[in-house]
């Protein structure tokens, strides 16, 4: 066997270190002009300014491959438990440098760094199951996706556009503390909910009973999960699929793809099927147990669910 190459990795430690890490990654991962700065889409991992989450693996000081490791808390919802996890994003080996065994190094060197901060798991996102299989992943977790199409029957919950202006401290843990309730989820700051907000193209649906949030969705995230609702949280599946119509309905689209936690209790599950024209079950991402409370960690996920605006 060829002997690996010795890169050199490292956070990146200028801006002109981040600029040619993100022209990487926009070539890498995306397909189209953006209208939009890459690191836009990531502002808590790509922030140029705060990098330790962010890993460059150099060959002869040239950028080969990147990747984030963003180190997480899985919480319980009763005990307060709580399990450490790393999310893997970004994660990209430049075209002329691919198929070189790059990534699988900077993956080696991710779990140690993963381990020496006692995280128990890593957990990413990504249609690519062969190549992650390679280097020890497997599915983890389950997702379902409900088609929700337009009805022919106009009607308006209120429900509408709001700007992240307008949205209180108090709002946000209005909104955080209405989701559906699992047994694990990932702990979010506010200030962190708000910068996720803030990710181009994220759009953020309320309706509010006086001055109180009783149902709120988001739609998209950057260059993801457009028309997708990828979290939201409401008093009643009957209400949340209300104003899902409404929503269809004002903006004149014929489709939205509602995104929900597969271990959602079964009340919510059987009103939303009723209410969709389909609907499918997916794992809801791919992970790997590190560490001693590894399995640990593993089921917490199974038991739990991470949200669209946490993942990377
Ligand atoms: C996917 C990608 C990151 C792989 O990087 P790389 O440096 O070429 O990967 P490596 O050379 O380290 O390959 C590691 C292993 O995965 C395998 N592999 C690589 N690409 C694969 C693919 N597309 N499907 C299945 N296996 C793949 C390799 O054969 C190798 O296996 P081996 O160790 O048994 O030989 C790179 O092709 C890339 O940047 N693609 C575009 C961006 C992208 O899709 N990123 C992933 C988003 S989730």
């Amino acid at each position: 066997m060829e002997p690996k190459t010795i890169l050199d990795i490292s956070n990146p430690n200028s801006i002109a270190d981040c600029e040619i890490r993100d022209a990487m990654l926009a070539i890498s991962l995306r397909n189209s002009n953006l209208s939009w700065d890459y690191a836009n889409e990531y502002p808590l991992v790509l922030d140029r300014e705060d990098t330790v989450t962010s890993w460059c693996a150099y060959k002869y000081g040239a950028l080969v491959s990147h990747a984030n490791l963003w180190p997480r808390t899985l919480k319980h919802l009763s005990s307060q438990k709580t399990i450490a996890i790393g999310l893997i994003g970004n994660v990209a080996t430049h075209p002329d440098h691919r198929g070189q065994g790059h990534m699988s190094t900077l993956f080696d060197h991710l779990a140690k760094i993963a381990q020496s901060q006692n995280l128990q798991a890593l957990v990413l996102w990504s249609d690519m199951f062969p190549f992650y299989q390679t280097l020890g992943f497997s599915s983890i977790g389950r997702e379902t996706r409900f088609e929700i199409v337009k009805d022919d029957r106009p009607r308006s919950t209120g429900i509408s556009i709001a700007s992240l202006k307008t949205v209180t401290d108090l709002d946000l843990e209005v909104m955080l503390s209405s989701r559906p309730r699992l047994d694990w989820t990932l702990d979010r700051t506010l200030e962190e909910f708000r910068t996720l907000l803030s990710i181009p193209d994220t759009h953020l649906f309320i309706r509010r009973k006086g001055q109180k949030i009783v149902s709120w969705l988001l739609i998209g995230k950057g260059t993801d999960m457009r028309g997708v609702i990828h979290e939201w949280g409401s008093t009643s599946a009957d209400e949340l699929v209300n104003d899902v119509q409404s929503i269809l309905h004002d903006l004149d689209i014929h489709e939205l793809l509602l995104l929900s936690p597969g271990n959602l209790h079964q009340h919510w599950v059987s009103t939303f099927k009723s209410r969709a024209t389909a609907s499918t079950d997916h794992p809801m991402a791919l992970g790997k147990p590190l560490g001693n409370h590894g399995g640990e960690a593993v089921l917490a996920l199974a038991r739990g669910f991470i949200w669209g605006l946490d993942s990377i």
